[in-house]
């Protein structure tokens, strides 16, 4: 079948517009008609060749669509199901997706990060040439073939356009708060970067009344954002050690939790050196390869210091996506306000020139008419 993509041809190049070839699905395979992609950071990284990845590629690893077809094999899916996708398509017998961290799926883990499908191959090609789609996604096209695990039946009635967001930046955001590290009642929170993934940290930590939840971002939109998504206070880290802010918001003592959300290894640094005594910082955010951290072991044992990491929020994507769209629709988690621009197609290239200024407030999404 034919159908348009844009692909990615290595950094350096724009995005190209054109029609590809996207085979039937094998077993255990569907295809989905996509009907909204949102833009996360980790699409810009690829693109900015701040990781390296197989080309060409189709990028976009957050989607909802329609099931077009299915392989043989599938049971729990059939054509006419609305989806959001998973990049985690968890093979469900590895050890880990047996205890119930699918998050961290051999298979998925193997394979989804060098985007190709669990065989070890891809369904797209290009003039005969083969095509990758991002982390076993590849959203930023008409069509896409996913295993049955990457595809998440979901209720039909929600606008694509959040449940595309649900596939990466809420599960990620929303799933540290409450799988990663639970925040509990009364703890201090603090959380750096204010994009699409920081954002639903603050939505996921505000679920569940923390004291206070501090918000940090070098823009001050995107900190009146975080303000209307439940942070108490706000830092703008371009106006001071943000350190020192914390310390002073919190009596000199430090915070409880603290969510690093955008990415930079100096943001692991200031997230763990602003935790009281007995806390546990936590890293959502992915750096440009290579990056690396210093921290003080001596004040890690003194203190009780956690660092820990956090992939996918610790999510189980067949029950957490349904669990959030759910606070969704009780109006628990605003998804909605999350997404603050909807474009076409042929705007995406412009769209991560936006992103990579920093000047993305929330989430951007693709919209197919
Ligand atoms: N752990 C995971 O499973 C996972 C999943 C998805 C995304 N990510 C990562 O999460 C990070 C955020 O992704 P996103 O889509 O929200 O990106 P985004 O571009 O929407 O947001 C990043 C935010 O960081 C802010 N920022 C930039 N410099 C800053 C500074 N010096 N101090 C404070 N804030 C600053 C930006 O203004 C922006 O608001 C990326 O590194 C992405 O790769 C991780
Ligand atoms: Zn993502
Ligand atoms: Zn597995």
């Amino acid at each position: 079948m034919r159908m348009r993509a844009a692909i990615f041809d290595g950094p350096g190049h724009d995005l190209v517009l054109t029609d590809i070839d996207i085979q039937d699905p094998k077993h255990d395979e569907v295809r989905v008609r996509i009907t909204a992609a949102g833009i996360c950071h980790s699409d810009y990284r690829v693109l900015a060749g701040e990781w390296g990845a197989t080309t060409p590629l189709v990028l976009g690893h957050e989607g909802a669509g329609i099931v077009e077809s299915v392989g043989a094999g599938v049971h729990s899916l059939r054509p006419g199901d609305t989806v959001a996708l998973s990049w985690t398509p968890s093979c469900n017998r590895c050890r880990y997706c047996v205890t119930g961290r699918p998050q961290l799926c051999r298979s998925a883990v193997a394979n989804a990060y060098r985007n190709v499908l669990p065989d070890g191959t891809t369904r797209l090609s290009r003039d005969g040439e083969d095509v990758y789609s991002y982390l076993s996604v590849g959203s930023f096209a008409e069509y896409v073939v996913v295993p049955e695990s990457g595809a998440i039946r979901i209720d039909p009635g929600i606008d694509p356009a959040v449940a595309a967001i649900v596939g990466c930046a809420v599960t990620t955001g929303v799933g540290a708060a409450i799988n990663t590290r639970p925040v509990r009642v009364g703890e201090s929170v603090l959380v750096i970067g204010a994009g699409g993934v920081g954002l639903s940290v603050i939505m996921g930590a505000a679920l569940q009344s923390p004291g206070r939840l501090i918000a940090v971002d070098i823009a001050d939109s995107k900190l009146q954002l975080a303000k209307s998504f439940g942070a108490t206070d706000t830092i703008d880290a371009t106006a001071g050690d943000v350190v020192e802010a914390v310390r002073e918001l919190t009596g000199g003592e430090g915070v409880d939790l603290a969510f690093e959300a955008s990415g930079r290894a100096a943001g692991v640094e200031q997230a763990y050196a602003s935790l009281a005594a007995g806390g546990t910082a936590v890293v959502v955010g992915q750096v440009a390869t290579g990056e690396r951290i210093s921290i003080d072991p001596m004040a890690m044992s003194g203190r009780e210091l956690t660092l820990t990491g956090s992939n996918y929020g610790s999510a189980r994507p067949a029950v957490d996506f349904g669990r959030i769209l759910d606070l969704y629709r009780r109006g628990l988690l605003p998804l909605d306000r999350l997404v603050t621009g909807r474009i076409r197609l042929p705007e995406l290239t412009d769209a991560f020139r936006t992103m990579g200024r920093s000047a993305t407030e929330g989430r951007w999404v693709v919209e197919f008419p």
